[in-house]
């Protein structure tokens, strides 16, 4: 398996691009699914978690097209989906056990033709993440759910239809799901309490270029008017908001400056709050956003993780780790998944000061300096929370299951070279 060898010391500065969202293109690709027609997907970020999705929509029946496209010095993919109809209304365990997100296929397929099956994805590092609020809902709509070696069968024989649902909690999949699944529902159907990242806003833009009815886009209240068919659409996937924290963290960490092109600042409110509480200059342009932390006069901070606009889950390993090498104490508390505190035990192999209390919340005092380690990390996010710490400690620091990070990061170790970072990739073959 290949390894991230980080020689940590430099002060990072320059420009990055930000490549289109991960957890907004997964839900496009499988709102195709919806039409027989095609839908071309552009600024379609390159990464693994992108290409198994492709492949399971490739094995129900999907063609799919690729092409390359370059833009202002950066290249992004375009694909174009078409599943004029169905070989296979299995979505197996292989695939949604290396990919959560396959269970977006639910929705869209049972919508369409009235039967899916779906492997149950199961637990994972971060928490138990369970699927019932997926499931009660589509009951709420007609379907029949069983549960069976393993498997979701959902049948709606008679097609979906409409009805009040009331989410007992703003999950962002399940929001995705019922929104694909409620566009060719009989009448209408109301979501309260839904999601509002700006990955469903995307999902919602796509959609109604679809053909879709639907009112409420950045509210917890959506209302969706079921049709006949969608039709086919071009859409370009939103910049990743994750993404562009991560390394506006990156700059905050080696106390640099980085340009963060495409970033959307709208979309990153609270994070870059507390990144200018800590004396870190954020300039907003049309374009871009700039992070300069070179004369920053930076101390500890509290975060807490909650649904969006609060902070993101997604940065809370990432904030972590700025922390560790903070001045002062930081409070951080996770309120959205019950396990996400793994990055903990290798940051403190680094040198690192936190002190865990129960399953939500740490205490980080910031030390002097870390110092390089062989680390590895559990999920996508501490990996990078991992690099980020390897940034600024002293020596080598070797950083194991890329693989995670070659799920949700593009081209990690060229973007972060082309800011003066000393990384690179060590293939299995080197070993
Ligand atoms: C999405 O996961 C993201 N993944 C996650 O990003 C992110 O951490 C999470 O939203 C929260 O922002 C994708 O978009 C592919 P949820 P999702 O349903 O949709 C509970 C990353 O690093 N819940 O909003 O699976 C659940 O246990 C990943 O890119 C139920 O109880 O998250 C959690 O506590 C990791 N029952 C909370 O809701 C359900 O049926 C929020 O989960 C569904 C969820």
């Amino acid at each position: 398996m290949d390894k991230i060898k980080i020689r940590g010391g430099n002060q990072l500065n320059g420009k990055i691009y930000i490549s289109g969202a991960k957890n907004a293109a997964l839900p496009l690709i499988t709102a195709s699914l919806l039409t027989g027609e095609k839908v071309r997907l552009s600024n379609m970020p390159i990464l693994s978690d992108i290409r198994s999705l492709n492949k399971l929509l490739i094995e129900l029946g999907t063609e799919i097209e690729e092409t390359e496209e370059t833009k202002g010095g950066y290249t992004s993919k375009t694909y174009t989906y078409q599943t004029k109809e169905f070989k296979s209304l299995i979505a197996p365990y292989d695939y949604v056990r290396k990919m959560r997100a396959s269970y977006y296929v639910l929705g869209p397929i049972l919508a369409r033709v009235g039967h899916v099956e779906l492997s149950l994805p199961g637990g994972c590092a971060i928490g138990a993440r369970p699927m019932d609020i997926h499931l009660n809902s589509l009951e709420a709509m007609g379907a029949t759910i069983e549960i069976k070696n393993g498997y979701v069968i959902a049948d709606a024989k008679k097609g979906l239809k409409g009805a009040h649902i009331i989410f007992p909690k703003a999950s962002v999949g399940a929001t995705c799901n019922i929104l694909m699944a409620a566009t060719l529902a009989k009448g209408e159907t109301l979501i309260e309490n839904a999601a509002q990242e700006p990955e469903i806003a995307d999902l919602i833009d796509l959609l109604v270029k679809m053909g879709a009815k639907i009112e409420g886009k950045n509210t917890s209240q959506l209302k969706i008017e079921g049709v006949k068919e969608l039709h086919g659409a071009e859409h370009s996937v939103l910049p990743d908001r994750i993404e562009a924290g991560s390394y506006a963290i990156a700059a905050a960490i080696t106390k640099g400056r980085i340009e963060l092109i495409n970033a959307v600042a709208e979309h990153l409110k609270t994070p870059l709050n507390i990144l200018r509480n800590m004396d870190i200059k954020i300039t907003e342009k049309a374009n871009s956003i700039v992070v300069d932390a070179r004369n920053a006069d930076m101390s500890g901070q509290d975060i807490m993780t909650d649904y969006y606009p609060g902070f993101p889950t997604d940065l809370q390993a990432q904030f972590m780790a700025l922390m560790t090498v903070v001045p002062g104490a930081s409070m951080v508390t996770e309120n959205i998944w019950e396990n996400r505190f793994m990055h903990v035990p290798e940051l403190m192999r680094m040198g690192a000061n936190i002190n865990v209390h129960g399953h939500a919340s740490a205490i980080v005092r910031g030390v002097k300096k870390l110092s390089g380690a062989p680390v590895m990390a559990t999920d996508l996010r501490a990996s990078f929370a991992l690099v980020l710490a390897g940034l600024v400690a002293d020596g080598e620091t070797i950083v194991n299951r890329v693989y995670h990070l070659d799920r949700g990061y593009e081209r990690l170790e060229e973007k972060l070279r082309g800011v003066g970072a000393d990384i690179e990739r060590i293939k299995e073959d080197d070993f």
